[in-house]
């Protein structure tokens, strides 16, 4: 009986110009808050950061949940944002670096939304990021390190996208164009048209 339910909100979604969300994943130093931040104002799409929601609900910055609650908790906190955003329409949705570490939080990103994976080198991420002090995961003696062994192993997770983006060395122009092309050109995956 699925597929009738599934017609029944594909037309509803359609009646009600609901689009799918452009959601961007990929490690920490990327890109995706800035080029997110610069896609929804040149689509005209409302913004979120599942980071953000994390921040906001709880009233506590990311590097203090981590230090005092821990990864899991964070990690429940960030499943419990995912459901949140996962909800939404025509938004461009950013997220953590490590969201993608649950499966079940890529699932329901791809329910309503196309996943993009931005990518870069270890050395492009650590010229971004390495100095910065706010993602308690850098924060290791040799963070250049880090970087390389914490890619390494998430590769098959980050893989789980629908379209990996190149982002070392190119401008956020660039970046911007490449995920735009491929979201209005290519067939929109699962159940909605552009
Ligand atoms: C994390 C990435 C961070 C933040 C947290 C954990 C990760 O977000 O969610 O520090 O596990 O990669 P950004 O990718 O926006 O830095």
């Amino acid at each position: 009986m699925k597929w009738i339910t599934d017609i029944i909100m594909d037309k509803l979604n359609r009646s009600f110009k609901r689009k799918p969300n452009i959601v961007l994943v990929g490690f920490m130093g990327t890109g995706k808050t800035s080029v997110g931040k610069r896609l929804s104002t040149n689509l005209r799409r409302r913004y979120i950061d599942t980071d953000n929601v994390i921040e906001r609900d709880s009233q506590r910055r990311i590097s203090d949940i981590f230090e005092e609650d821990g990864e899991d908790v964070f990690r429940q906190l960030e499943s419990e944002a995912v459901n949140r955003v996962s909800k939404l329409y025509n938004y461009v949705i950013s997220t953590g670096g490590g969201v993608v570490l649950k499966e079940v939080n890529v699932t329901k990103l791809k329910e309503n939304g196309v996943v993009f994976c931005l990518s870069a080198t270890p050395e492009e991420i650590y010229n971004r990021v390495g100095h910065q002090t706010h993602r308690p995961l850098l924060q290791t003696p040799d963070a250049l390190e880090t970087i390389r062994i914490m890619l390494a192993d998430r590769a098959p997770y980050y893989a789980q996208a629908d379209y990996t983006v190149e982002t070392t060395g190119k401008t956020f122009g660039e970046v911007m164009t490449h995920i735009t092309n491929i979201f209005f050109k290519t067939t929109v995956p699962r159940k909605y048209t552009k």
